[in-house]
């Protein structure tokens, strides 16, 4: 259960967030199918996790989280562009997502995969739209090219690629380990980062919010894998089972259930320990780590 605090917070910046969203792929002068695509997966709910882990990292600093809003919906829009291609037939061929149908299965796999290309190129364009007074060129320049890294072959599409060369195989801890920090960790990682960006943190804050997040996105995964075995498919929204069917390696397969459930742990408890270095105003944020924990969605 979220505090009142938590609660308040994550309904007003949601709302906020899914707002932006809409009225950025609205404005577009686009085909219509490409924008009703965009906007049927992007609608489709969601946690917005990475969003709020941004707002949360301003307000940790005392600062407006809607300072964050463009680069918030750039980020979600990424996220949501690899949750389309991630279930298509030619990856992990899953039929449903955030409770609705993917988007392959309304759209087809050709304007999915475009929706999919538009979402990624656009959160560019919507990240540059933050208002200088906001974000000074410069400063511009920075999450761009940070946001790219995150989300590109060092990040998350090489961690992705990397999960697709591990079905069939028994991966080592190791080698698991990387495919769940760039799949999924690095965007988390990088929805901190902008937020330590964007509030002009210093460089051993950085350092220490980015070991925090570096921890995080390795327990959002491992829990992650542990739902795909024993979720609820009405909670979660998307397929139980898919990780089996697809002979993937997760936390659970390689470590057990008890296992995975003792790794999240120790990951839960290594980002709280930096978390607590940075010196800032960290209650948000440890509450959100204390939820990824005990997700049950
Ligand atoms: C699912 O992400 C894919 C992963 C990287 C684990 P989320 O669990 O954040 O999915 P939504 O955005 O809430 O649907
Ligand atoms: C995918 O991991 C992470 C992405 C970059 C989309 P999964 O394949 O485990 O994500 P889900 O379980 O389908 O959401
Ligand atoms: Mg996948
Ligand atoms: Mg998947
Ligand atoms: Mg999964």
């Amino acid at each position: 259960m979220a505090s009142n605090a938590l609660e308040a917070f994550t309904l007003e910046y949601k709302q906020l967030l899914e707002q932006e969203l809409r009225n950025q792929v609205e404005t577009l002068n686009a085909p219509a199918v490409l924008k009703e695509s965009m906007i049927y997966s992007l609608q489709a709910g969601g946690k917005r996790i990475r969003p709020l882990l941004l707002f949360a990292t301003l307000n940790a600093f005392g600062m407006d989280p809607k300072n964050g809003l463009n680069v918030a919906a750039a980020i979600e829009m990424i996220h949501t562009y690899s949750l389309i291609h991630d279930d298509l037939p030619s990856m992990d061929n899953d039929d449903l997502r955030r409770g609705k149908p993917t988007n392959h299965k309304v759209f087809g796999d050709a304007v999915a995969t475009l929706a999919g290309d538009a979402l990624l190129t656009y959160s560019f364009e919507v990240l540059c739209k933050t208002p200088n007074e906001l974000a000074p060129p410069e400063v511009k320049v920075k999450l761009l090219t940070e946001l790219a890294k995150a989300a590109g072959a060092e990040g998350m599409v090489g961690g992705q690629v990397a999960d697709m060369e591990g079905e069939d195989k028994a991966l080592s801890l190791e080698e698991l380990e990387y495919i769940h920090i760039h799949k999924t960790g690095k965007l988390l990682c990088y929805s901190v980062l902008a937020g330590a960006i964007l509030a002009k943190a210093g460089q051993e804050q950085v350092k220490n919010l980015l070991t925090f997040a570096h921890h995080l996105g390795l327990a959002f995964q491992i829990q992650d894998d542990i739902l795909d075995l024993i979720g609820n498919q009405q909670l979660i929204g998307k397929p139980v089972g898919s990780d089996t069917a697809n002979h993937k390696s997760t936390y659970p397969q390689l470590l057990s259930l008890e296992g995975a459930k003792a790794a999240l742990k120790n990951q839960i408890n290594k980002a709280k320990f930096h978390l607590e270095k940075t010196g800032i105003k960290t209650e948000l944020l440890l509450e959100i780590t204390d939820l990824i924990a005990s997700r049950d969605h």
